[in-house]
């Protein structure tokens, strides 16, 4: 019999697998994190969570910790997520997310784990015909990146066919923004792109402009439209998806996002009133694959598992990030 409160999370020291730790914690559950600190910080896994250095590729490693701790559920966090990135290096998207991912879960299976929350983006629709998007639009991921992701959907959608006592939660996520409001911990993945944060970093200092890509779009503005979710509201829908599971109730797919966007330009007037400066900017070219407009559809994620936000103002997940890089110990 497997204790219900076990959890391994894996890339539990990156940006968004950490503060889903925190949530844990505070919900009573007790959490191993298996990370290879690549992108992650040793630093952001708190007490009481414990860290074990590990690769998802080393199997022998993970197969004797599944089998040693018995964990009831896996949270995966662990991937490689830079778009462009993506694009020129494919292969170690797919060796990263869809081989790695597929491994772990055989060995999730083997050891019988009942429960699996994936990581997943919005990054699977593509450019949607539609605005705001349902987790029924096409799938249609437009790069290496948003295929990797898909492709993992895809095994964890047979994998629980053919052993139904296997159930998933896939979470698309949105826009991900923000830090612990607490200040414990933020975003501190290396050469981050994410537009709030490179914000941030602008204002105070740390980067010389900030580059606008694309002001020609079919938009209220001319820029690129998000749904910007906070993080800590994130971390809360992983410890309310793990709890569904836990009821006895099917395995699902759901989008994470607020259900509306901000520009880029809109973004840029709230870092710059929160950090009180003007932030540089430059308009540059459209960037490759992004598109014009990318909001979610949340009714699903609040009717099923009654997921109520905390963080939905743009200013407080602004705020957040901004205190996050203004203060960061790591
Ligand atoms: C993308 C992925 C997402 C992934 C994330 C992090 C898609 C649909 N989404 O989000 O799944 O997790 O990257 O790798 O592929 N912008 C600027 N200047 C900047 C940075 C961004 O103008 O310096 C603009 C972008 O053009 C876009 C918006 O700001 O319109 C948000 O960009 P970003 O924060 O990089 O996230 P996405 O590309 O939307």
């Amino acid at each position: 019999m497997t204790d219900r409160s076990k959890v391994l999370v894996t890339g539990g020291a990156g940006y968004i697998g950490s503060h889903t730790v925190l949530a844990l914690n505070a919900a009573g559950y007790d959490v191993v994190v298996y990370d290879n600190l690549s992108t992650g910080h040793q630093e952001a896994v708190l007490s009481p969570a414990r860290l074990i250095l590990g690769d998802l590729g080393d199997t022998e490693k993970l197969t004797d910790l599944l089998a040693r701790e018995q964990f009831s559920s896996i949270i995966h966090f662990a991937a490689s997520i830079v778009v462009p990135e993506s694009v020129i290096d494919p292969l170690k998207y797919y060796q990263n997310n869809t081989i790695k991912t597929t491994g772990l879960i055989l060995a999730a299976v083997r050891q019988n784990v009942e429960h699996f929350i994936f990581s997943s983006t919005a990054a699977v629709y593509g450019i949607p015909d539609h605005i705001p998007v349902p987790e029924t639009a096409p799938l249609a991921p437009i790069n290496p990146y948003g295929r990797s992701k898909l492709m993992s959907e895809w095994v964890l959608q047979d994998v629980s066919r053919a052993c139904p006592l296997f159930r998933y939660m896939i979470l698309r996520y949105f826009n991900v923004a923000g830090a612990d409001p607490g200040g414990r911990i933020g975003q501190s993945t290396p050469e981050a792109t994410h537009l709030i944060k490179v914000a941030a970093q602008t204002a105070l200092g740390l980067r010389q402009e900030l580059q606008i890509f694309g002001t020609d779009y079919p938009t209220r503005d001319g820029t690129g439209i998000r749904d910007y979710i906070h993080v800590s509201d994130l971390a809360e829908a992983h410890v309310l998806a793990l709890k569904n599971l836990q009821d006895g109730n099917g395995s699902g797919i759901y989008n994470c996002g607020y259900g509306h966007g901000y520009s880029v330009r809109e973004i840029i007037a709230a870092v710059q009133k929160i950090g009180k400066t003007r932030i540089p900017t430059a308009e540059s070219p459209r960037r490759a694959g992004d598109p014009a407009e990318l909001v979610s559809d949340p009714k699903k994620i609040r009717q099923d598992l009654d997921w109520q936000p905390d963080f939905d103002d743009i200013e407080k997940i602004v705020e957040s990030a901004y205190h996050w890089e203004k203060n960061r110990t790591f």
